[in-house]
């Protein structure tokens, strides 16, 4: 006889079809309307449009039929708990039942198969249910939490005769269900992981039971269940929970294991970061007991290896139940996901939700001796990690790198010791979506081949294909680098011989032992892991220091806490001095167009502009100690680099404006500028683009219209500043080939008023490619025509070439170019020396000259040797390495990847503007109306980090995604950005 109750346990969906289906909503509810089927495992769900007329709107319900096995009282429990819920002022919604006529709250009704089915009416909740999304951000699973630990909250206390039954999907029985279903998973490997997966879970819950707290849970918050709305980011939040049909008294923990494991299928690679966010906003509701926390993963893969496998009976058995049939690959999938993670890891995650420490603690026997005879006063630190001096470059995957820093300690005497918790630059990995396994588990001992290991403890030798492991009993104790010498499965004893170190390193590293402790006996725990998972595995894998008998400050690496160096630097510097992010990484090292942070993650930087060549160019680390040994004074002197830099610079631009003013930024060289004009002129009005950005200081500042820089800017600029409108042809009122006259008719407009107060211009100030908007190519003929008109008018021209300089167009060398014009003044800075402070104003002889009429002009460390040694280097870079083609060649491809995935998501990628490597993806919330989609541009910059692409919103909406990376960025790279960017809009963010 079977015993299962599960076994050719069948719940079929009611045989009603809609015609029928709203003949029985009017006889029992008395509501008419239209019926749309909504999808289900088991009942049939029509979701009810009810017309009540134009004034009071539409209403909408659901009709549930109950299947027909399902008892009154079990519906009866499901109406009080959501009557509960609903009065239990949750901050979501729940459905409410409604009255039939007869006044009940459960109808009853034969339909046409003879059986007798239970008819329900509850309220419909709008919104989208949470599956329809993709990503789910940490915001959104950390509600997700919350809203399964209100719901516990809410039905604290709560009891009802009606949960007396045996359900399905109690998670007490998913390893029953398993068991039953097996033989209709479809196919042997499904079934061999079914069982196996379900099998450990079961044996770990047998184990935890005892203390596993019970109550009445909801026990189905899953993502299918939960209806979002989207918040003003356009996250998808929480906001209201369907189905209370699995309503059960079991583990009060299961409430958080189900929506792990619903959740799981939105991030297959990474379930415990999202477990951990879930937990996150759960544990601070409902907080469980350490029991309850290592039985959540067990609970997770059963729950999820229910789902799977009954996903495949249902199928088998309604072959056509779309619904059914949709969902299946995804159960299977998250299944396979968090039947992957090892139940102690995941167990360490969750702890680290509740705020609590490693769960287990290893204590090595007092005879214990060290595996290798080293001279502990001998071994130094090998600094691998991200900040490391003995590194240059990116160093990712770089064994000789790694090489030369072993050989850097041995030539000084020292055993080189690699660090346990060291987040390794040379682990670090270029390009990639996906954080790298950077963080090392064990420490490294960099020795010759042939030293002789030895067990430090008594136990039993196991075989790796690193090396050995010696099973102590309660724990493992790891030696990687080692050829054995003693059979495995052989007992030895602390200080019993079991290898020599190998000749040769891991993945042509030099010879090395690598000692790792790890708390749970057989567990396969990696060398190394990545940055978001360290804690988990570090409270596995602790410490070795103890086992190799150091000390423990030369084993460990220190820790390194952004948040803390953030609160530093808030409490120090002023609070307007802004950063990037809201929880900024800590970026310590930069190599081309790359970025580092100290966890080892790698980003592609397309924001900046200012590394021009790429960070940390050899070129100009070279130049700038050279120039800092041999001299770094004031511009006063006579020294060679000046001119040489100046004459440099000058012979990039058109033979007219052969002379250079030495400044150190791009604010020093507008006000010089400005100045030039006004003594040149001997005016004192400037023209300037409305929502442009030209600096800081005083006149720079004024000139200054940009919104999102000063929201007051509009109305307080000085008189002398005459703001023209903005040439966008994007959102401004001019479009096509009459643009550029058009726009310039406003420089005319305003040209004609100066005259008519008796005034003429000093000087029309305007970036030749709009910056501030995003990188917006200015329309033709729009400089050409606003030059003549304010020359005409005596004023002079300034471009203000600080960001859209120094070949970042690729197709020009300068923006003007583009523009078909040459300009009276010019500054640059930014891009000038690669990050070191220099500016820079080009001009004419005759403007220059004209200067003197207020004395001499001296900026203390403008054109300063250092300065100078920098600006000559980027100069000659660019021209060495064809930085101008390079942007113009992946610029062009980057821009039309860009726009291939603007075309795809028309309802949020107005434009792709710019050109070269100087471009900007403009987000709006609509195509008609053009509204910033601002709040959606911060959020999107977040998940493109996440993603490993550095990008932030510029333009007066805060909603253009700067594109302007060094101009050595490489297709690859430029690849890679459109990747993620067409995957952060397919999927949310
Ligand atoms: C167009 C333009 N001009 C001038 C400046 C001011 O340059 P700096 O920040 O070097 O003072 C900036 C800075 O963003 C700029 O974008």
């Amino acid at each position: 006889m079977d015993t299962n109750p599960f076994a050719g346990h069948v719940d079929r969906r009611p045989e009603v079809a809609p015609p029928e289906a709203a003949q029985l909503l009017r006889d029992a509810f008395g509501v008419a309307g239209s019926l749309t089927e909504l999808g289900s495992h088991q009942d049939r769900n029509y979701r009810v449009d009810v017309a009540d007329g134009a004034a009071a709107g539409r209403r909408r319900y659901v009709f549930k039929i109950a299947r027909g096995g399902l008892g009154r009282a079990a519906l009866e429990a499901e109406n009080a708990a959501m009557l509960r819920a609903a009065s239990a002022g949750l901050p979501f919604e729940v459905p409410v039942p409604q009255e039939a006529r007869d006044g009940s709250l459960i109808a009853h009704a034969v339909v046409a198969a003879g059986t007798a089915h239970h008819l329900r009416l509850v309220t419909y909740l709008e919104g989208s249910p949470l599956d329809t999304f993709g990503y789910l951000a940490p915001s959104v699973l950390h509600a997700h939490g919350e809203m399964a630990a209100g719901m516990t909250l809410a039905l604290e206390g709560f009891d009802h005769a009606g949960l007396d039954r045996v359900l399905q999907w109690d998670i007490r029985h998913a390893a029953s269900v398993v068991e039953a279903l097996l033989p209709y998973c479809s196919t042997p490997a499904r079934r061999a992981l079914a069982e196996q997966a379900a099998g450990r879970a079961t044996e770990a819950l047998a184990s935890l039971e005892a203390k596993l707290r019970v109550r009445v849970v909801h026990q189905d918050v899953t993502d299918v269940n939960t209806v979002a709305r989207a918040d003003r980011a356009g996250r998808p939040m929480p906001c209201g929970l369907i189905d209370f049909g699995d309503l059960s008294r079991t583990w009060l923990a299961a409430d958080l294991a189900v929506v792990i494991a619903a959740d799981s299928f939105h991030a297959l690679d990474a379930p415990l970061q999202l477990a951990r966010d879930v937990a996150r906003g759960y544990l601070a509701l409902v907080p469980l007991e350490p029991a309850e926390l290592a039985a959540v993963w067990p609970m997770v893969v059963s729950r999820a290896a229910a789902v799977a496998v009954s996903g495949d009976q249902q199928g088998a058995l309604e072959p056509d139940n779309t619904y059914v049939h949709a969902t299946r690959a995804e159960e299977w999938a998250a299944f396979e996901a968090v039947a992957a993670v090892p139940f102690a890891l995941a167990e360490e995650v969750l702890r680290e939700a509740a705020g609590l420490g490693p769960s287990r603690r290893v204590t090595l026997p007092a005879d214990a001796v060290r595996p290798v005879d080293v001279a502990a006063n001998r071994v130094r630190v090998l600094d691998l990690s991200t900040t490391s001096g003995a590194l240059s470059g990116a160093a990712t995957g770089d064994t000789a790198a790694v090489e030369a820093a072993v050989n850097a300690v041995r030539v000084k005497g020292g055993i080189p010791l690699g660090r346990w918790g060291e987040a390794r630059l040379t682990d670090a990995e270029l390009d990639t979506t996906i954080e790298a396994a950077t963080v090392h588990l064990g420490a490294d001992l960099f020795l010759s081949g042939g030293m002789v290991v030895r067990a430090p403890v008594a136990g039993v030798v196991r075989h790796t294909p690193a090396g050995v492991v010696i099973g102590v009993g309660s724990f493992d104790i790891r030696l990687d680098g080692v050829v054995p010498s003693v059979a495995a499965g052989v007992g030895v004893d602390a200080g019993d011989e079991i290898g020599r170190v190998s000749g040769d390193g891991p993945g042509g590293l030099p010879a090395l032992l690598h000692a790792q402790v790890v708390a749970v006996p057989g567990l396969e725990a990696p060398r190394r892991t990545v940055p978001s998972l360290a804690r988990a595995w570090q409270a596995l894998c602790p410490d070795p220091a103890e086992l190799l008998g150091l000390a423990g400050p030369l084993v460990v690496a220190p820790t390194d806490d952004p948040a803390a160096l953030l609160a530093r630097r808030n409490a120090v510097l002023a609070g307007v001095q802004i950063h990037y992010y809201d929880a900024p990484p800590r970026i310590e090292r930069g190599w081309r167009h790359h970025l580092i942070d100290t966890t080892g993650r790698s980003y592609i930087d397309v924001v900046n502009n200012v590394a021009i060549l790429g960070h940390s160019h050899p070129a100009v680390e070279a130049a700038v100690t050279r120039q800092l040994r041999l001299l770094n004074t004031n511009s006063r002197f006579l020294y060679g680099v000046m001119t040489e830099f100046a004459e440099a610079l000058a012979a990039r631009f058109p033979a007219l404006l052969d002379t250079v003013f030495l400044v150190n930024t791009g604010s020093e060289a507008v006000e010089l500028a400005l100045r030039l004009a006004r003594v040149a002129t001997g005016r004192l009005d400037v023209l300037a683009v409305r929502g442009a950005y030209h600096g800081w200081t005083g006149a720079a500042d004024a000139i200054t219209s940009s919104h999102i820089d000063n929201a007051r800017a509009a109305g307080t600029r000085p008189d002398w500043v005459r703001l023209v409108e903005a040439p966008n042809t994007y959102r401004g009122p001019h479009r096509g080939a009459v643009a550029g006259a058009l726009y310039a008719a406003d420089v005319q407009r305003v040209l004609g008023e100066l005259a008519a107060a008796g005034r003429g211009p000093a000087a029309f100030i305007a970036e030749p490619l709009f910056g501030n908007a995003g990188g917006v190519v200015l329309p033709d003929g729009y400089l050409r025509e606003a030059y003549a008109d304010v020359r005409a008018a005596g004023g002079l021209a300034i471009a203000d070439e600080v960001q859209t300089g120094y070949a970042r167009l690729g197709h020009h060398q300068w923006a003007f170019e583009q523009q078909g014009v040459v300009p009276d003044v010019v500054t640059v800075a930014k891009a000038a020396g690669n990050g070191v402070a220099v500016g820079a104003v080009v001009t004419t002889r005759a403007i220059a000259d004209a200067f003197a009429a207020e004395g001499s002009f001296f900026s203390s460390v403008g054109g300063s040797p250092v300065g100078c040694a920098a600006g000559l280097a980027v100069l000659e870079t660019i021209d060495r390495e064809g930085l101008q083609a390079n942007a113009r060649i992946v610029g062009d491809r980057l821009r039309d990847g860009l726009r291939e995935v603007a075309a795809a998501h028309p309802g949020i990628v107005g434009a792709v503007h710019g050109m070269g490597l100087y471009l900007g993806v403009e987000l709006v919330r609509s195509p008609e109306t053009l509204e910033p989609a601002t709040e959606e541009a911060l959020a999107i910059c977040e998940r493109m980090r996440e993603l490993g692409v550095i990008t932030q919103p510029t333009g007066d909406g805060n909603n253009v995604l700067k594109v302007k990376p060094p101009l050595c960025l490489t297709r690859d790279s430029a690849d890679v950005v459109v990747e993620v960017l067409e995957r952060t809009l397919a999927e949310g963010w």
